[in-house]
């Protein structure tokens, strides 16, 4: 109890100290933003169409589902994408005594109402083979998702029919004609095995790949024209190229190419790596494709609790503004069980939440990205790693200045000094506050690690961890430069974030 309270006083000297400090700066220089009010264009929130999660059958589970809600209530996601919505744990098909298909569509359902119920919808992954329809026995992950080709394909396209009739049927074709449906995952990354080769090389597995394509498409197209399909769902944002010519070869008309980048997956790792991938994939498709990025997130290494997230995804999202019609970031929570599920809270998963739903810092990134309106203001400046988004509010007569400080790991950065120069204010500032992402704020992790890192924390310790996951708001001052222009200067440390929230 008592290492209790000296760890939660010491967090609180923390906050204050960060709070407070607007002295020390690394360069010594004071780094100057201007925004102009009276200069706007579009902010579409195009990151908040989707996010990713383990596989379908997690979808069963109250945390799983509690968690989800958290993340639509608060992050604004409008679509989750989960890999296995036909892997035999769902139990959607057996083939009978005399090969007949007998489908089941309960455990679908007890997914797909609940995204429903709470104004959510599936971005549906058509994946991995059901065992009675499997070509093999190569299986993927602690579930076992099957990641062979059907043996006959008369019998996946069946299933895909009927799948697609019985989901028309219960939530109506205006639910469905918003979903998606992405053939497969991953072919090229080890989600796909064609047996009888004992090298399991591009050719093989593009041919088997674009069999599937072709068959899915087509069944998916006979049920309703209308309904979205796409692929190839790669990941390292490859075969763009060789699947549309294939497509255009065989009269294939896609509604969207989608694919998955994680950052460190290029070395050297780049700090705009992201904007350079993208950039690259929007050439190829050309601007009348949508392109979906239905996998992404900091990278494959260690840093998904940390504030490097947090900065990761703030500096990204604005960076590859424009690039991208869905930018799913992978995943909303640690109820996550691909090697297994971590029982440890802070265990490196890919999610924004730990299990018992505590906001790492990339979440609470994420809901300050929420926040901001539909309108940007126009900005000028620039700096090797800190940056400025300023847009309108959902609440009236407010604006938000986002403020981050990102670069790759072990690269160099130093706490920043900004001036942030507003101009053409409506009128008078009333009230203006800040609020941080950084070491000292909203970094659960910090607070964990001082009370011993324990694998299973305590129902106090439970509550405090999420307390320390609220934002501290306090006042911030402004300096009045003339009638119309105001000033706001604050420090920002490595891989921090703050936001700003001028009322006037
Ligand atoms: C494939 O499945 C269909 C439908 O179940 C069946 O009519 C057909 O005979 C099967 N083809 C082969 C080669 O087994
Ligand atoms: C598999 O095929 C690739 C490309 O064709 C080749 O480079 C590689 O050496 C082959 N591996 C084996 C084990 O045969
Ligand atoms: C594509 O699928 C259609 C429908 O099943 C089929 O008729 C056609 O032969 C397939 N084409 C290729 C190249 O596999
Ligand atoms: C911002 O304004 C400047 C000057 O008017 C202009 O050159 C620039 O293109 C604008 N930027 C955006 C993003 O609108």
């Amino acid at each position: 109890m008592m290492k209790t309270i000296i760890v939660f006083l010491t967090i609180i000297v923390g906050l204050v100290v960060s709070q407070s400090s607007s002295s020390a700066s690394g360069s010594g220089s004071v780094v100057e933003f201007t925004s102009d009010l009276s200069i706007s264009s579009e902010w579409d929130h195009y990151w908040e169409r989707c996010v990713g999660s383990g596989h379908a059958w997690l979808g069963t589970r109250r945390d799983w589902q509690d968690a989800l809600k958290i993340a639509h209530d608060k992050l604004g996601f409008e679509r989750v994408r989960f890999h296995g919505i036909f892997d035999n744990d769902m139990n959607v098909y057996q083939q009978g005594a005399n090969g007949e298909a007998i489908y089941s569509w309960y455990n679908v359902d007890v997914v797909y109402d609940y995204l429903v119920s709470i104004g959510m919808s599936p971005f549906v992954e058509l994946s991995f083979m059901p065992n009675d329809m499997a070509s093999g026995d190569e299986t993927i992950f602690h579930y076992m998702g099957n990641i062979t080709p059907p043996k006959n394909f008369t019998t996946w396209n069946n299933l895909v029919v009927a799948f697609l009739e019985h989901v028309i049927d219960r939530y109506g074709i205006t639910e469905v004609s918003k979903w998606h449906f992405e053939i497969w995952n991953e072919p090229n990354c080890g989600f796909l095995y064609v047996p009888g080769y004992a090298n399991q090389t591009t050719e093989v597995l593009q041919t088997a790949y674009f069999e599937i394509l072709n068959e899915t498409f087509s069944a998916v197209k006979s049920v309703n024209a209308d309904l979205s399909v796409g692929g190839p769902a790669t990941c390292q944002s490859q075969w763009i190229p060789e699947t549309l010519q294939y497509c255009k070869d065989n009269g294939i008309e896609l509604d969207f190419v989608s694919t998955h980048e994680y950052p460190t997956d290029i070395v050297p790792l780049q700090r705009n790596i992201m904007y350079q991938v993208l950039s690259k994939s929007r050439e190829i498709v050309g601007d009348d494709m949508q392109l979906f990025y239905s996998e992404y997130n900091d990278g494959l290494f260690n840093r998904h609790d940390t504030t490097y997230a947090s900065a990761f995804a703030i500096f990204n999202i604005i960076d590859v503004y424009g690039l991208s019609d869905i930018f799913s970031w992978w995943t909303f929570s640690d109820v996550f069980e691909e090697q297994g599920q971590q029982s440890v809270p802070f265990n490196e998963g890919f999610g924004l939440q730990t299990i018992y739903n505590i906001a790492k810092p990339s979440f609470k990134a994420f809901e300050l990205l929420h926040e901001t309106g539909n309108l940007r203001y126009n900005t000028t400046g620039s700096h090797p790693t800190a940056g400025i988004l300023v847009t309108n509010s959902w609440n009236k007569n407010e604006v938000l200045v986002l403020v981050y400080n990102h670069n790759i790991p072990d690269a160099p950065m130093d706490t920043e000094t900004l001036a942030i120069t507003l101009e053409n204010i409506p009128s008078d500032v009333k009230k203006a506050t800040i609020r941080r992402i950084d070491e000292d704020n909203c970094n659960p992790i910090a607070l964990w690690t001082e009370m011993g890192s324990p694998s299973y924390p305590s129902t106090s310790e439970i509550e405090q961890l999420l307390k320390s996951t609220e934002f501290n708001e306090v006042s911030i001052p402004i300096t009045k430069l003339d009638k119309h222009t105001i000033q706001v200067q604050l420090d920002i440390p490595p891989q921090g974030v703050a936001a700003i929230k001028l009322h006037f």
